[in-house]
């Protein structure tokens, strides 16, 4: 399967932005997008449209929604549904991003219920896990991790389709911060990901689901995290808003 390269916008840009950035982006990768990547960029969803409409007739680039509300429709006031994500052309979706988990308090199981929920739907689901400083420091690496992991695919079915799942690593510490894990904390982090969905999904599915790497991730460290076992893409947030850095990140 292709390497995912994910752009996370956040909660940044106006439409007019948003559209000439990502026509800059397929400006800059106008033949030049490597066989063996795929491109997504999430935007807010105010600017899905503007954004696909600069992707229309374009392969290898697609849209994400940044979050998505577990019902079909209804009075919930603030929240997006999936059929409206893909309604705007989106392909993609994330759940338990960790600004969702840590800073509007979702908790595993409302995670869990977004990624079964998306996925029955008809999107493609990028769940994000990664632990706190804290919890590293104490040596809760694993036990955070496969917390999240079991929550987060409890209701996923064993014979999910490998390309409609992903796992995004990224470790809270180096979100946003500059700090990015080490060659060798990403490698083991993402191999005992890598196991666990071995365990969860068996020995056909498990390897093929993508564990993308996310945090601090930027032109000058993209090749060294792409070398890595087990890391098929990355979630970038910062360096993702500008298109030059983003291309030379999807292209390192
Ligand atoms: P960052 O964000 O690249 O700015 O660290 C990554 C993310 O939050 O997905």
């Amino acid at each position: 399967m292709k390497k995912l390269m994910a752009a996370n916008w956040k909660m940044y840009k106006m439409r007019a932005e948003a559209t000439a950035t990502a026509s800059d982006l397929v400006a800059r990768l106008d033949g030049r997008l490597p066989e063996d990547r795929e491109v997504l960029v999430i935007p807010p969803f105010t600017a899905l449209w503007a954004v696909g409409g600069a992707f229309a007739g374009k392969t290898g680039l697609s849209l994400g929604g940044q979050d998505l509300y577990p019902a079909k429709e209804g009075a919930f006031t603030g929240e997006i549904a999936p059929d409206m994500l893909r309604d705007a052309g989106c392909r993609y979706v994330l759940t338990g991003h960790s600004e969702r988990r840590h800073v509007l308090g979702e908790d595993d199981a409302f995670v869990g219920k977004k990624t079964a929920f998306g996925l029955a739907a008809g999107l493609s689901v990028i769940l994000c896990v990664g632990e706190k400083v804290e919890e590293r420091k104490a040596g809760q690496l694993e036990a955070v991790v496969t917390r999240q992991l079991a929550a987060g695919l409890a209701d996923v079915p064993s014979e999910v389709s490998p390309e409609a799942l992903a796992v995004a690593y990224e470790p809270v510490w180096a979100i946003g911060t500059g700090l990015t894990a080490g060659p060798k904390e990403v490698e083991e982090a993402h191999a005992m990901i890598r196991a666990w969905l071995i365990e969860r999904f068996g020995p056909q599915t498990g390897p093929s689901v993508r564990i993308l790497y996310g945090g601090s991730v930027k032109p000058g460290n993209a090749e060294l995290l792409l070398g890595i076992d087990n890391v098929d893409g990355v979630l970038v947030g910062g360096a993702s808003l500008e298109a030059e850095s983003f291309a030379a990140i999807v292209t390192a």
